[in-house]
This record gives C-alpha cells, sequence and structure tokens, in this order.
C-alpha cells in the first residue's frame, strides 16, 4: 500500500496557509476537534480561517468545474456533509494523483470543531448562489430540454424539487450545481463509491441512468440558477 503522504504534506501546507502558528507548532491529533473559544468567530473567519477558502474559493463558489458549489446550498446538508467527509462515512473516487478527491479535505476537518462546522454552513447557505458557468461547448436549447425531461422522468423531482431547486428538508439543491460536479456525484452515487448520509434513497434511480444520461442532466441542472435560501 502507499502510505497517504502527499494528502498528508498538502493538508500540512494548507494549515500553514491558513496561518495560525499556533495550528503549525501544535496541530492536534486528528478527530481532537479543538475547544471552543469564549468569542467565537464568525462563519466568514472560520471559513477562511480554518482552511474552507483555499478549496472552495473566496465565496464559497471555486472555479473548480469538479468541486462543489457550497454558497447558497442547504445548510444542514452541508453541515452532514462536512461531518461524513471528516468521520470517512463519505469518500469519494480518487483524483489524478490517485487519492480520493474527499482526503484532502478530510485531513484539515480536525482543525474545527462541531460548533464552528455548524456556524460555518449556516454562513454559506446565507451567501448568494453565482451565476450558473456557460458550458464549453454550449448545449443548446434542445439539448437543454432534453436533460429537463430526463430529470423529470428519473423521479429526482420528488426529493431535489422543480429544476433541482426546491428539495425535501435536509436535502441537496442541485439546480446550479457545476456540471462536472454532478456528473461525478451521480455516477459514484450509482456506482457505490459515495456510501453515507442519506444517499442509498437514491441509488435506485441513479442504477437506471447511463453516462449519457446523466451527462444530459448534469447540463441541464448546471445552467440553473440556484434559488436563495
Ligand atoms: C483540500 C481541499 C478541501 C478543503 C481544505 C476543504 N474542502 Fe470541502 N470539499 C472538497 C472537495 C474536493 C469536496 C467534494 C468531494 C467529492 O467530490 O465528493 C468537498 C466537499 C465539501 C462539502 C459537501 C458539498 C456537497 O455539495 O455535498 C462541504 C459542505 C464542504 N466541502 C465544506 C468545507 C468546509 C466548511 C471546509 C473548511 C472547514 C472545507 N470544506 C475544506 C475539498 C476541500
Ligand atoms: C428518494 C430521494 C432521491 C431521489 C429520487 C433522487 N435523489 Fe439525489 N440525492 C438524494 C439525497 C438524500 C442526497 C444526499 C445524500 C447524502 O445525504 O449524502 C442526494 C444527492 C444528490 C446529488 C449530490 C449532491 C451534492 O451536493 O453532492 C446529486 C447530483 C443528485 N442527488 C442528483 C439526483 C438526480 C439527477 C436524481 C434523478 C435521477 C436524483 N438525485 C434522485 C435523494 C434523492
Amino acid at each position: 500500500m502507499i502510505p497517504a503522504l502527499r494528502p498528508t504534506l498538502f493538508a500540512a501546507a494548507l494549515i500553514a496557509l491558513a496561518g495560525g502558528a499556533s495550528a503549525q507548532q501544535a496541530a492536534p491529533p486528528p478527530a481532537a476537534a479543538p475547544a471552543e473559544s469564549a468569542a467565537a468567530p464568525d462563519g466568514k473567519a472560520l471559513f477562511r480561517s480554518k482552511t474552507c477558502i483555499a478549496c472552495h474559493g473566496r465565496d464559497g463558489a471555486k472555479a473548480i468545474q469538479n468541486y462543489p458549489e457550497l454558497a447558497g446550498q442547504d445548510a444542514k446538508y452541508m453541515l452532514a456533509q462536512i461531518n461524513a467527509i471528516a468521520d470517512g462515512s463519505r469518500v469519494s473516487g480518487l483524483d489524478a494523483r490517485g487519492y480520493p478527491r474527499t482526503q484532502g479535505m478530510k485531513d484539515v476537518m480536525h482543525l474545527v470543531s462541531a460548533a464552528e462546522r455548524a456556524t460555518i454552513a449556516d454562513y454559506l447557505a446565507a451567501l448568494p448562489a453565482p451565476k450558473p458557468r456557460p458550458l464549453d461547448p454550449a448545449p443548446d436549447a434542445e439539448r437543454l430540454a432534453a436533460g429537463k425531461d430526463a430529470y423529470a422522468k428519473g423521479g429526482c423531482t420528488t426529493c431535489h424539487g422543480a429544476d433541482g431547486n426546491k428539495p425535501l428538508a435536509t436535502y441537496p439543491k442541485i439546480g446550479g450545481m457545476k456540471r462536472d460536479y454532478v456528473v461525478l456525484q451521480m455516477a459514484e452515487i450509482r456506482d457505490g463509491i459515495r456510501k453515507g448520509g442519506k444517499v442509498a434513497t437514491m441509488v435506485p434511480f441513479a442504477k437506471k441512468l447511463d453516462d449519457a444520461k446523466i451527462a444530459l442532466i448534469a447540463d441541464y441542472l448546471s445552467q440553473i440558477e440556484r434559488a436563495p435560501q
């Protein structure tokens, strides 16, 4: 087995980047979340100081196509996902270096306490979502209509709502997500790579979709404007 050296180095670099000299000198052991401070910083300050910004961008909306859009996402859903990535119950497929895409985030989650995670999730949920990102090549109206149709026929509306924007409580909004992120998640949910959380309820629906249908639905969802909270 290859030791997980590079993610660890990456995590160390992130911790250093987050600026806490204290974090560099005395990184707490994984799993041990730091104690709550009396005057808790707000969500924005925590998002910036606890390394999130390095991967998720200044406003929770980094332009990397296969990273999730956090601005305007449901707060309870995000909190559950942060915890699931931290405790390893949500693991993604591998990145180009051969490590799970979730690994870098998992490596730094000991920096955030339970209360800080909730504060950051509330901050992110209240941010305005970015405009849909143009695709290259741009899907034509016919393809977007076919995507909408496949979304409805796939039963997605039941849980994620019209246009992916009115989900059941604690379920994710999926309208306005980045295309490549949607493609990865749908395929990994279908193929049993992403487990944990409430994902099992979706598996039977995902199993009915081949890669072409997933791409079609992802094109459509990515061009919808995410509804505000
Ligand atoms: C090293 C990079 C990295 C860091 C640091 C990081 N994340 Fe993530 N995060 C990711 C990646 C990549 C994913 C998506 C994983 C996947 O593809 O399944 C993710 C997923 C998430 C999700 C789930 C989104 C969804 O739609 O399911 C949330 C919420 C989240 N991150 C919040 C945070 C917060 C809050 C912090 C800081 C405390 C943080 N992340 C730090 C890389 C990172
Ligand atoms: C029975 C309910 C249900 C149905 C039907 C369903 N989903 Fe989901 N979906 C979920 C749940 C619950 C999650 C979050 C899983 C978790 O808790 O980790 C999810 C997650 C997702 C995600 C990942 C979101 C993120 O932020 O990472 C995407 C993309 C998605 N669903 C797309 C679809 C599409 C497209 C369809 C239709 C083919 C569909 N879902 C049908 C319940 C459902």
